[in-house]
């Protein structure tokens, strides 16, 4: 089975071919983090207008690269939430279109099952069932996955997520935006100390997380002081450590209470280094394994797309004809593959 995948949840138009046998084949990603930067942050208008623009060229350049010929696909999965709803749509819409212009199933994937479900694309895959640390610039989750399609939360953010926590004190810090990235590229330079942030709900038992009083804490260092290099260098470090440290300290009781040994961890944030290492460093110790998407695909793509659409049209799942985005959509509520 040969799938064509679109994503246009949220900033990033993208299209990939992934076959079952034979793996990926292409993906294309245009950013439009450019054409929102001068507002600071997604504005859904632009984002939906560009993805109508940039969706079919990076559709036709991902068959081209993939040496494949829309009479060779199997089917068409596209992103239908959660996320912006006219982002959604416009890449609903095409893939739909272009699905029944083919004549072949179309189904719409979860972006937070595209996320979970990207690291199945690297060589070593995770076993199931799993633990799963997904966080991005709209979600702090810990999920138990039994299987494909069988989530349970077991802990989220009660405010901001981590990687809101990255772009809202990298902001303050006079970056642009998505600054997450660029933060942590800046605390390279920081000096360890210097300044120390709150790591909320760390000694409270269970696992949900806060992040909204780390823009607070990083505004009181801030204030009434001049902004040099070595002060944003050594803030920069102080928050990434406060949330990395957070985000270890809480994968790690998840891993306990579950008594997991493999834990996936995927989203944007994911793609951090130092997160990167300290995990991997901490469940090594605790006797766990941790996988992660190539750190291409922890940011949206549409290879996840694929892959969790393929999963699902192999298994003989599609939708109707309509044309239909969710907003919202509980990612608890998804069934199976055998369902
Ligand atoms: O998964 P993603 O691309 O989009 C969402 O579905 O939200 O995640 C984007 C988030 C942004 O907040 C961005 O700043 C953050 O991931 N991010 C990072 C890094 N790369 C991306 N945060 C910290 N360090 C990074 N290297
Ligand atoms: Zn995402």
């Amino acid at each position: 089975m040969r799938v064509l995948a679109i994503e246009s949840s949220c900033d990033e138009s993208a299209a990939a071919v992934l076959d079952a046998r034979a793996g990926l084949l292409a993906h294309e990603l245009f950013s439009q983090a450019e054409l929102h930067r001068a507002y600071g942050g997604v504005v859904p208008e632009l984002a939906s207008r560009d993805h109508v623009r940039r969706l079919l060229p990076l559709v036709r350049r991902a068959l081209e690269r993939a040496g494949t010929g829309p009479g060779e696909l199997h089917g068409i999965a596209y992103t239908a939430g959660p996320g912006l709803i006219g982002a959604l749509l416009s890449g609903a819409a095409l893939a739909r279109s272009l699905a029944y212009a083919l004549r072949l199933p179309a189904i719409g994937v979860h972006h937070l099952e595209g996320h979970l479900l990207a690291p199945l694309l690297e060589p070593e895959a995770p076993p199931f069932p799993h633990l799963a640390l997904l966080v991005s610039g709209g979600h702090t989750l810990l999920i138990e996955v039994a299987a494909i399609g069988s989530y349970r939360v077991l802990g989220a953010s009660r405010d901001d997520a981590a990687g809101e926590a990255f772009d809202k004190s990298a902001k303050l810090l006079g970056l642009p935006y998505p600054g997450g990235p660029q933060l942590a590229q800046l605390a390279e330079q920081g000096r360890a100390g210097a300044f120390s942030f709150p790591r909320p709900m760390i000694d409270r038992p269970g696992l949900e997380f806060s992040f909204s009083g780390l823009k607070t804490a990083v505004r009181h260092a801030l204030h009434g002081r001049e902004l040099t290099a070595q002060l944003r260098a050594d803030v920069a470090r102080a928050v990434q450590e406060a949330i990395v440290e957070t985000l270890v300290a809480k994968s790690l009781r998840a891993l306990e209470y579950t008594a997991r040994g493999a834990l996936v961890v995927s989203g944007g944030v994911s793609a951090n280094r130092l997160l990167r290492e300290r995990l991997s460093a901490a469940a090594g110790r605790a006797g766990a394994r941790v996988y992660y998407p190539r750190v291409e695909f922890s940011t949206d793509n549409a290879a996840m797309i694929a892959m969790a659409g393929l999963k699902r049209l192999e298994a003989g799942q599609h939708d109707g004809l309509a044309i239909q985005a969710r907003a919202q959509w509980p990612l608890e509520s998804l069934r199976g593959l055998a369902a």
